[in-house]
């Protein structure tokens, strides 16, 4: 895909579609364009196109301006537009031109441009709703959009907004192609070739082994993948942008979560491919990350397995040593992402890192709580937790903290044990980040719980159904605000 800012007039333009962005109720956005365009949005603001928002619309061109096509995408009311309404328009607008066979389209900047809304959100909308992962289908259609021309003055700004939001994309596009691929072929061994496969002079990638983290003395991640003949593997990419103290992310990266002995119902189970996400985003943000060359010292930590019942499976009521000497009796073998990031973030640790960000699909009582809504957040840290709320609605990627209150630890303390992988049902969504917060301790520390929202089942302007790809663009927007 070609994007570019393209210096001309829009009637100057030759491509399959022109897209106009209009406010409800206001026809005469685009009267200084060319009097058939005035004449043309007057009459279909009369019936068939009010400009309400992500309202669409593609007609001829009148015939003396070069665009073929006018698409109208409709902003919403005046006053309550937004960058994520503007992602959400780049989106459906794209959607619905490439469903149309359009090749190669055009964004008239203008009007976003005089309300200073950077028209590199509708393009970064427009990079997320055209995806599409067609990797396991014999007939693939060929309708993809070519290339998209911003009709714009340049600027050093605007070329730098462009990129980053193209990189940003691309890299949610990544994770999700990750994140869909099943779970027979998205091995702990694939996620580690592709990770391997990002090495390049700044980012280097080790997998460790059974043999490696069991001297460690990782006993809580193996146990976790001691049920599977597929080899675990702890993938740690290192990228080295800075001298300062690194920012650790780590990722549930659970390739099919079964639920172990503590068997899940098998109603919807074969979506539990979607348990790597954490995994996915966290690949996927220091992919970006080292494309862009930030300034940024930053660890990626994927602890990789599957969770399954094999006959040496781990068995409820085993008790088992994390890496820093903690004991855990497994109550639930389904609670296991926990199990394999609790060594992960002892293991962050190592590198005194200033923060640790751990992004996992760790509880269905996230879920149950916020639907598709909003990631929950807990963490030990004001100025990271407020950070990340910042980034959350930067980028629409919302975050809602919940409490932290020492209370919770009596969920999770141990009878025969220091600790137990659940403390049930009740206030587990909590009591699951309390227990990663006993591995985390006093380092700077924040976990994002996005189970409700690494999968998309209804889809919407720029999500289409399937893997979500969230939290890559939270985190990266975070990363390149605490440079
Ligand atoms: N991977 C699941 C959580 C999950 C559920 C993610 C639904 C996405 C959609 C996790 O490993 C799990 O099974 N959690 C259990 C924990 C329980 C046994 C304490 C849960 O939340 O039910
Ligand atoms: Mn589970
Ligand atoms: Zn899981």
């Amino acid at each position: 895909m070609n994007i570019y800012i393209e210096n001309l007039k829009e009637a100057d333009c030759a491509c399959d579609a022109l897209i106009l962005p209009f406010t409800e109720g206001n026809p005469g956005l685009y009267d200084n364009l060319s009097p058939s365009v005035a004449k043309l949005s007057k009459k279909l603001f009369s019936k068939e196109f009010h400009g309400k928002q992500n309202e669409v619309l593609i007609v001829p061109a009148p015939e003396n301006i070069k665009p073929e096509r006018i698409l109208l995408i409709g902003l919403g009311k005046k006053n309550e537009i937004s960058p994520e309404k503007v992602r959400q328009a780049g989106g459906k607008s794209a959607v619905t031109l490439r469903n149309a066979g359009m090749k190669k389209i055009a964004l008239s900047s203008r009007f976003l441009s005089s309300l200073g809304i950077s028209p590199a959100y509708f393009v970064e909308g427009s990079l997320l709703g055209l995806y599409t992962f067609k990797k396991y289908l014999k007939e693939k259609d060929n309708k993809t959009i070519d290339s998209i021309v911003v009709l714009s003055k340049t600027s050093k700004g605007l070329q730098e907004d462009l990129q980053w939001r193209k990189t940003a994309a691309s890299s949610v596009n990544f994770a999700r192609d990750l994140i869909n691929t099943p779970a027979n072929d998205m091995t702990p061994s694939h996620l580690a070739s592709t990770a391997l496969s990002l090495k390049r002079k700044n980012l280097s990638v080790k997998v460790l082994g059974k043999k490696d983290v069991r001297k460690l003395g990782m006993g809580s991640f193996l146990s976790v993948a001691q049920g599977s003949h597929e080899p675990l593997k702890f993938i740690i990419l290192e990228y080295k942008g800075s001298k300062a103290a690194p920012i650790v992310i780590v990722g549930k990266s659970i390739t099919f979560d079964s639920g172990g002995i503590s068997l899940k119902p098998p109603d919807g189970m074969e979506k539990m491919k979607y348990d790597m996400a954490g995994g996915a985003a966290v690949l996927s943000i220091v992919k970006a990350i080292s494309e862009m060359k930030l300034p940024v010292n930053l660890i990626g930590i994927l602890p990789a397995t599957e969770n399954l019942p094999g006959g040496s499976a781990t068995k409820p009521g085993d008790i088992v040593r994390a890496m820093n000497g903690k004991t855990i009796e497994i109550i639930s073998t389904d609670a296991e992402g926990r199990m394999t990031l609790a060594d992960a973030i002892a293991f962050a640790k190592r590198y005194k890192p200033k923060a640790i960000i751990d992004i996992a699909t760790l509880t269905g009582a996230c879920s149950i709580a916020f639907g598709n809504g909003a990631i929950a957040m807990m963490g030990n840290n004001r100025e990271l937790i407020d950070k990340m709320k910042k980034s959350g609605n930067d980028t629409h990627e919302r975050v809602w903290e919940m409490p932290l209150f020492e209370e919770y630890k009596e969920y999770i303390k141990g009878d025969v044990s220091d600790l137990k992988n659940t403390g049930g049902r009740s206030g587990s969504l909590i009591s699951s980040a309390y227990f990663l917060y006993e591995f985390a301790d006093d380092t700077p520390w924040v976990h994002l719980d996005i189970a409700g929202t690494a999968w998309v089942d209804k889809e919407k302007p720029y999500m289409p159904k399937g893997a979500s790809g969230i939290g890559v663009r939270l985190i990266l927007n975070l990363i390149k605000e605490l440079k």
